[in-house]
């Protein structure tokens, strides 16, 4: 059977705390002018203290569970993409399949920092097509706030906690919904640009979580040309061009970096999901909160084509293409 993987609901969560700019410029040498003008970032989210990884990832699935209307029974696969899990080990991912009740198949963590749901994504998508899983949850969660040098205004004025996610169901491909689910993925890394951006602790350097540290021009170069040349690449392999793109879910680090990509592609601004102003870089989380914006909006119509491209830490980078 042609199997293939069909995106049946999508979830968000965002930590209630909001800490806007200005209220970040009362502790930190910024101002809301310059964040908003050189990011596009309005606000974040803080996770409580008593809040986990987990906390976050489960609020995400159990809403994208309620989406699809499917139920924890039906999920024989939890793949949590985080940078920030709750312990060194084990993988985030198996608490959050205890707490929902899950109990069949595989549960493990993917680290590909603001890359790792594409990776989760694909490693879903892969499994699913080779009859490994039927129904799968892929989260990305992130609680940057406890990584960030608040010292830093070069850096944590750019993250936020929060967590997104959906359910991911083998179809027959040949069936009533052909065509429909992951057409696509391609991956990449080169760790040649490991300390571009990088945390600087862990468990087998320093012994403590460490701090996001990073060179932001370079990123914000190298982010632009690998998430454009993605898209491009994944639209030249299946036939398409950038007109049959009816939306381009960037990675939401920064708008600068999403309008060049955009402009890059050539997709006009209408059609690119934007959600960072709402809560800044949330790394792995941020492609499933951009997609639960754009589908509380009721944007994705059946049919249409998602290009979703990501880079992060590593360097990493991927892109899949998704008929919706
Ligand atoms: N508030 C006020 N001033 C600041 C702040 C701040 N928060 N941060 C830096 N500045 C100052 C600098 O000190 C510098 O001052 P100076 O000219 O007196 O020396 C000035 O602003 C310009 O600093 P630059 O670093 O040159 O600013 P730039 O225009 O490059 O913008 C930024 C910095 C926003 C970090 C940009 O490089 C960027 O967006 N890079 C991409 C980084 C990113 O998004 N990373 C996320 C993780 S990777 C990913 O998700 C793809």
């Amino acid at each position: 059977m042609n199997i293939r993987s069909v995106i049946r609901g999508v979830g968000a969560y965002l930590p209630e705390r909001v800490l806007s700019n200005d209220e970040l410029s009362k502790t930190v040498d910024t101002s809301d002018e310059w964040i908003r003008q050189r990011t596009g970032i309005a606000r974040r989210h803080i996770a409580a203290a008593n809040e986990t990884t987990t906390d976050l990832a489960c609020s995400a699935a159990l809403r994208a569970l309620e989406h699809a209307g499917i139920s924890v029974d039906e999920i024989d696969l939890v793949i949590l993409a985080t940078t920030t899990p709750d312990n060194t080990f084990p993988a985030t991912a198996t608490r959050v399949q205890a707490r929902l009740g899950i109990t069949a198949g595989p549960a493990f963590d993917i680290q590909a920092v603001c890359t790792g749901f594409i990776y989760a994504l694909t490693q879903a998508d892969n499994m699913i097509r080779l009859g490994q899983a039927k129904c799968a949850l892929v989260i990305g969660a992130e609680i940057y706030s406890r990584i960030l040098d608040w010292e830093d205004r070069g850096t944590c004025v750019l993250f936020g906690d929060g967590a997104g996610a959906v359910v991911l169901k083998a179809e027959n491909g040949n069936g009533a919904e052909a065509g429909r689910g992951v057409l696509s993925t391609t991956l990449g890394a080169d760790g040649r640009y490991y300390d571009s951006l990088y945390v600087d602790g862990g468990p087998a350097t320093t012994g403590t979580a460490g701090f996001v540290r990073m060179q932001g021009k370079e990123v914000f170069k190298h982010a632009v040309e690998r998430m454009s040349s993605l898209v491009a690449g994944l639209l030249e392999d299946q036939g398409l061009t950038t007109d049959d793109l009816n939306w381009l879910v960037p990675h939401q680090a920064n708008v600068r970096i999403i309008n060049k990509v955009g402009e890059k592609l050539n997709v006009p601004p209408e059609k690119v999901i934007i959600s960072v102003e709402e809560h800044a870089n949330t790394s792995a989380a941020t492609i499933p909160l951009a997609m639960n914006h754009a589908v509380e909006r009721q944007l994705f119509k059946p049919g249409d084509l998602l290009g979703l491209t990501a880079m992060g830490g590593g360097f990493t980078w991927g892109a899949a293409l998704i008929r919706w």
